[in-house]
């Protein structure tokens, strides 16, 4: 039988499968860049507020703490937005002509609140609770960065199950004391910026964060080095960190922190 293609034929359908392979494969990157891109998850935008709030202004400036208006971050899931009151505490005095707080007043006289876009949305499906992690000794610039420089309110981080996961795994690489976890500035301990932390009385009831009293101030004999701790340690029980691979595995142990396979099944954030 004569043969319908010739050779050059051939080659140019075993060229064509490669091209076709090429563009599958150039299509799944490009979706899956897509799903991780910032237009989908949202990182780094600054959606429009009924409000222009400043962070850097409020918490900078004017050195207020975030429980101040963010008041259930420790004790439940959900930190929670301030109401309309919390900014008449002062705007009832301070600014009370400026055109930019126009919404605010109309909220306080008619009593409906303002509006605020989420700027980090988890999807219903996934639980997540503040409480937990501000008590073990996650800060809140781990998770949202240096909202104290933030004009405007934007999401440093994706949220997406491989973010959450990636700390899951291996948690001690961003423990830090509790009392620490209101300063947006925290860096992780060095040789030339040591922690020396202490163990108080761990039969006491109380199971983690309490019992651990941490200071970034070399502990002097007589002193009490900290408020928080219930009873002042003796100098020879504080021990000094020079690493956050250190401190972390110290707190891992003293703030009983589950497994990373513990951490990382399904049934934590899906439930
Ligand atoms: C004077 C009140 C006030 C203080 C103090 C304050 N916040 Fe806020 N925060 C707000 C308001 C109002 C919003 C909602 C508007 C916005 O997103 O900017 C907000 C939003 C946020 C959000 C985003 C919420 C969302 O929509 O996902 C985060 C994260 C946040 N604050 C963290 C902090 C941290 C961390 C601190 C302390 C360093 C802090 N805030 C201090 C008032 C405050
Ligand atoms: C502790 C007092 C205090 C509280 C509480 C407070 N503010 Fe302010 N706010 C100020 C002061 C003071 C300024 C002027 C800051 C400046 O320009 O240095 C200001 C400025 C502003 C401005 C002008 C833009 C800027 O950032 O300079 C806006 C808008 C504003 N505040 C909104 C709010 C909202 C919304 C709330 C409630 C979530 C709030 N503030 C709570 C004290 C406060
Ligand atoms: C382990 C990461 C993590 C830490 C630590 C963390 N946050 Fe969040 N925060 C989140 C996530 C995730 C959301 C979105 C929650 C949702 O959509 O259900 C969020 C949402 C918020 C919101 C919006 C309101 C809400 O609760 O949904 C505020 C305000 C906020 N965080 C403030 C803080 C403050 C203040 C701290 C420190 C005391 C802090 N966060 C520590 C991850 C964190
Ligand atoms: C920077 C580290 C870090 C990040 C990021 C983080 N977590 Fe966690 N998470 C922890 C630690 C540490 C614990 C405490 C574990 C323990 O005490 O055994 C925890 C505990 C939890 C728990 C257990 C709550 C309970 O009561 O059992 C849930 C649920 C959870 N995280 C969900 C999430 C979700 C969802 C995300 C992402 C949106 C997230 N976490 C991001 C470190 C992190
Ligand atoms: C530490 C918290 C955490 C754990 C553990 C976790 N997930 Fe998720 N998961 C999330 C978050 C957060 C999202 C939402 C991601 C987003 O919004 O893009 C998510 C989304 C998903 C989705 C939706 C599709 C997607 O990828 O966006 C599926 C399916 C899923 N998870 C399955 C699982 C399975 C199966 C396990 C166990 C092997 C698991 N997850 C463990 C936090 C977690």
């Amino acid at each position: 039988m004569a043969q319908i293609f010739d050779r050059s034929s051939n080659a140019l359908a075993r060229m064509s499968l490669v091209l076709t392979g090429l563009i599958v494969i150039a299509l799944g990157v490009t979706l899956d860049q897509l799903q991780r891109s910032p237009w989908v998850t949202r990182q780094g935008q600054r959606p429009d507020q009924p409000v222009p709030f400043s962070h850097k202004h409020h918490v900078q400036g004017l050195g207020l703490q975030c429980q101040y208006c963010h008041v259930t971050v420790e004790k439940s899931s959900y930190a929670g937005i301030p109401p309309t009151k919390t900014c008449m505490n002062c705007h009832a005095q301070i600014w009370t002509n400026a055109q930019l707080l126009e919404p605010v007043r109309t909220s306080w006289a008619t009593g409906q609140s303002l509006t605020w876009t989420k700027v980090h949305d988890l999807p219903d499906y996934v639980y997540f609770s503040h409480e937990i992690h501000v008590n073990k000794g996650l800060g809140c610039s781990t998770c949202h960065g240096r909202v104290d420089q933030m004009p405007l309110m934007y999401a440093q981080n994706t949220l997406q199950m491989e973010w959450c996961l990636d700390c899951h795994r291996n948690p001690a690489k961003n423990l830090r004391p509790t009392t620490e976890v209101y300063n947006m500035a925290w860096e992780k301990p060095a040789e030339d910026r040591p922690v020396w932390c202490s163990v108080g009385d761990e039969k006491s009831g109380v199971p983690t964060a309490q019992t651990v009293n941490c200071v970034t101030r070399e502990p002097a004999e007589g002193v009490q080095v900290a408020s928080l701790a219930p009873t002042a340690a003796p100098l020879s029980s504080y021990r000094k960190f020079t690493s956050q691979d250190e401190l972390g595995h110290f707190l891992l142990d003293h703030y009983k922190i589950r497994t990373p396979k513990d951490l990382a099944s399904c049934e934590v954030c899906h439930r």
